[in-house]
């Protein structure tokens, strides 16, 4: 297909007009995790394999990709994968067991333990994903955006420091308080391959990415500035030069929201506790917001859901937005409550 042509239909796509900064009567909505465990579909292909042979077979990643696509006809999809899965080729031993989450058995700690952190070329460490990005291209409507998507630095560290489920972050934060320089030297290799990672995503068919950076609300915005600021920048100007546009998510950010908008990032993606017309006056025109419909609103009633969406559209004061949960769904939300969702949002015009 000719550039151009190409170029044409990424275009006509909502997802990209909105984050290009266009004023849309409304806005596109998909839901972060959107892919997963309330859908019988996604359940019936985890019962033949484990969630890291999902995250490995192109086929099986691009079919559960595409499975909320085709029931809920979100404006984009998420490539189906995990923030942790490149740390495998950098050197972490990952599994992910039942009813623990993730664990890896080889945790950084010590000077000594950085020297198990590898470099690799994404192309072979991560070619699995990526021809799950280039079957997807071919097998999303046109209309649908791709969204690539990493952890960000500081959230792989808190998972690889503390070898798993990271609360209480003790170990993260000795190491950022005795070792700063490990700490940062860390961040930085974490900061080069996720850098690595996005561009090769964008090149195989992503349209956009988002780096997730969960628990960066647990900094208080002087430590954000000094550790998590400056490796940022740097990844979100590397994508900037590429003409790549990203989102920046974090969890519990509303005491981050003057850091945050110096990040680089077109997109700022919030969580539910911060009210979208209160980040707008914090941010610089042109910043994008994204959110941040409280995923817990999916266990209410139709009314509640629908007076919440409202909410959520009238705090975006019809300015560029894209609407989304302020964090991942629920494994129990009701398939209904997303079906009322959408129509609430699209009816919104
Ligand atoms: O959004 C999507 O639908 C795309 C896929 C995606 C997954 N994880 C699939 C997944 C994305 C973008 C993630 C990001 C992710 N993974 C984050 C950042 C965002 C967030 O939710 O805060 C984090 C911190 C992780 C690490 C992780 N992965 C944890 C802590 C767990 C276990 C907890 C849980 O919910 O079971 C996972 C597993 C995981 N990642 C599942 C899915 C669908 C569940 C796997 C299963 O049992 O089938």
């Amino acid at each position: 297909m000719p550039e151009t042509l190409e170029l044409n239909t990424a275009a006509k796509r909502l997802y990209n007009r909105a984050v290009k900064g266009e004023i849309l009567e409304i806005p596109p909505v998909w839901l972060m995790r959107q892919a997963g465990r309330y859908l019988p579909e996604y359940m019936k292909v985890r019962e033949k394999h484990s969630f890291l042979e999902v995250c490995h077979t192109p086929e099986l990643a691009a079919e559960v990709t595409l499975q909320p696509i085709r029931r809920f006809g979100f404006d984009a999809a998420i490539l189906f994968s995990d923030i942790l899965v490149p740390l495998v080729p950098m050197g972490a031993d990952l599994r992910f067991e039942k009813g623990h989450g993730p664990q890896i058995a080889n945790p950084i700690r010590h000077d000594e333990d950085m020297r198990n952190v590898k470099s690799f070329d994404v192309h072979d460490g991560m070619a699995d994903v990526l021809e799950a990005i280039r079957l997807l291209r071919r097998e999303l409507p046109e209309e649908t955006a791709l969204i690539g998507f990493v952890g960000a630095p500081f959230t792989l560290s808190t998972y690889w420091i503390e070898g798993g489920k990271p609360e209480p972050f003790a170990n993260v934060k000795r190491l950022m308080y005795h070792h700063p320089d490990l700490f940062r030297g860390l961040l930085d290799r974490l900061g080069d391959m996720i850098t690595d990672y996005l561009l090769a995503q964008v090149e195989a068919g992503a349209d956009a990415v988002q780096v997730f950076d969960t628990w960066a609300g647990i900094m208080p915005a002087h430590e954000f500035r000094a550790f998590n600021l400056p490796v940022l920048q740097r990844v979100f100007a590397k994508l900037d030069d590429a003409g790549i546009t990203a989102t920046y998510f974090a969890k519990g950010s509303d005491h981050l929201l003057t850091e945050m908008n110096e990040l680089g990032s077109r997109i700022v993606s919030l969580d539910w506790r911060t009210p979208l017309s209160r980040a707008r006056r914090e941010m610089t025109d042109g910043k994008i917001l994204q959110g941040n419909l409280d995923p817990t609103i999916l266990l209410a009633d139709e009314e509640t859901i629908r007076r919440e969406v409202r909410r959520v559209l009238e705090e975006a004061e019809g300015k560029p937005h894209v609407f989304n949960l302020g964090h991942g769904i629920l494994p129990m939300t009701p398939i209904p409550s997303v079906e009322i969702l959408l129509d609430e949002v699209r009816r919104s015009a």
